[in-house]
């Protein structure tokens, strides 16, 4: 046993104070959903969680760029062809104009098959001046605003395996088959770019990735190049810890959780003594920590030495989501804290949960301008602290939704009911997800010449 497992076992996380569970009524049945879930087949491959490891500990040096991104929360009824392959689609074409950019290897992780429980900040909400639990996400309970739907029902946890495992299914038959022929700039819908501000440099971009691929095509190579052959990985928030207890597994002598392969742990399950930090130090998973306004610098050290007392490169990524206003001011001290212990990590810039807003009308909403902000201040104080940014963390969806204002449709919040349909956090449109990949293939294409 390594240092990094002493005193750790599966369950050891239970002896610890945990946030955010939900309260199961009847133990027996969730006992019984629980061990249905855990005699089902993993959904991921160890072998893969080694490989995503590897791929994080270059983007920790610079030399590979995460993007990471999906829904706030997936819901069962998203588990359909058409969604599927809408996020699909959207994250390998801002892949590719990130690739193009930065010349580095993109690793692609979906926030999908499986991204259902989510932290509230309450118990309950009042609707129609009736006091109800939170709705806790699909693997716990219905959003639907009655008493009943919101208990929180075990066989839900069946369920999410489930609905996890037809998503990665589809998704991994759509790589394998050809789908990331979608890469293609001819099946992108560009119609924003005319609309864009920044019109002419995008087309140029755009017209460069053309010429790059038929290249590529002319020389004849393509069916059997790696032009087809992309690899996709799969990652969610690791909340609900009875249901991620019941995905691990030991392998050889090391404890996979092989429901996805990388977790996160949020910004309210990140407590140093608590038991989503017990659970995760034990595993072999590459695992994220969000880190928004209230991580301070030594308690991040703390947190990162405990997860990963062995500093194996790839096994950390800092997720940062500090919002625009604070960025400058606030993510200098946890870089240079984490640099001067001689922790290795790899940096990423979640600009969503951090620029949250209200509208009067009470619907969460997130501007693109202060998204944008946000990840422009990450790349200039990573380059000012000589650390690099390897990645980003996004909410999207590859549909023509209206969460977030702003961005290339100049989306006010009067549109903003027009296509509202998240359960949870507001995601990027289409056009505002692809639009972003355009700026920070800008970023990346500077920082690669200014390296040069
Ligand atoms: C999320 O990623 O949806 C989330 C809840 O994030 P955070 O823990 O950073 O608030
Ligand atoms: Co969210």
């Amino acid at each position: 046993m390594n240092e990094q497992q002493s005193n750790w076992t599966l369950e050891s996380w239970r002896s610890k104070s945990i946030q955010q569970q939900p309260y199961y009524p009847d133990k027996s049945a969730l006992e019984a959903a629980l061990k249905s879930v855990q005699e089902m087949p993993p959904l991921v491959h160890h072998g893969e969680v080694n490989t995503l490891r590897t791929h994080l500990a270059q983007a920790a040096n610079g030399e590979a760029f995460l993007l990471q991104g999906g829904d706030c929360a997936e819901q069962f009824s998203d588990c359909r062809k058409s969604t599927v392959e809408s996020k699909l689609k959207i994250l390998l074409q801002m892949s590719l104009v990130l690739t193009w950019g930065a010349r580095i290897p993109v690793i692609r992780m979906g926030r999908m098959a499986g991204q259902y429980a989510k932290p509230r900040s309450k118990d309950t909400e009042t609707i129609d001046g009736v006091e109800l639990p939170s709705y806790r996400g699909d693997n716990i309970n219905s959003s639907a605003p009655n008493a009943d739907e919101r208990a929180a029902d075990p066989q839900r946890l069946l369920q999410a395996y489930f609905h996890s495992a037809a998503t990665l299914n589809y998704t991994r038959a759509l790589v394998d088959g050809g789908f990331a022929d979608l890469h293609h700039p001819q099946h992108w819908d560009l119609g924003f770019v005319r609309s864009s501000t920044n019109r002419a440099e995008y087309e140029d971009i755009v017209s460069r990735i053309r010429d790059a691929i038929d290249f590529v095509e002319s020389t004849g190579v393509r069916s059997t190049t790696s032009l087809k052959m992309v690899e996709l990985f799969c990652s969610h928030e690791g909340l609900l810890l009875d249901y991620e207890e019941a995905m691990t597994e030991e392998v050889r002598g090391k404890w996979y959780n092989l429901g996805a392969h990388s977790l996160w742990i949020g910004d309210r399950t990140r407590q140093l003594n608590g038991a989503h930090v017990e659970y995760f130090r034990g595993l072999e998973n590459p695992i994220g920590i969000k880190a928004g306004p209230s991580m301070n610098p030594s308690e991040l050290v703390e947190l990162i030495t405990k997860l990963e007392p062995a500093n194996r490169p790839g096994r950390i990524t800092i997720i940062t989501r500090l919002g625009a206003d604070i960025v400058a001011d606030s993510l200098p001290p946890l870089i240079k804290a984490v640099s001067e212990a001689g922790r290795v990590a790899t940096w990423v810039c979640d600009p969503m949960h951090g620029n949250t807003i209200s509208t009067n009308e009470g619907l969460k909403t997130r501007d693109y301008d202060a998204v944008l902000s946000e990840l422009e201040g990450a790349f200039e104080v990573h380059a000012d602290c000589g650390s690099h940014l390897g990645g980003v963390h996004f909410e999207m969806t590859g549909e023509d939704v209206t969460e977030c204002t702003g961005g290339p449709q100049e989306l006010s919040v009067a549109d903003l009911s027009r296509s509202y349909e998240t359960h949870c956090d507001p995601r990027l449109n289409y056009s505002q997800s692809l639009e972003l990949a355009l700026r920070i293939a800008q970023r990346l294409q500077k920082r690669r010449q200014a390296a040069s």
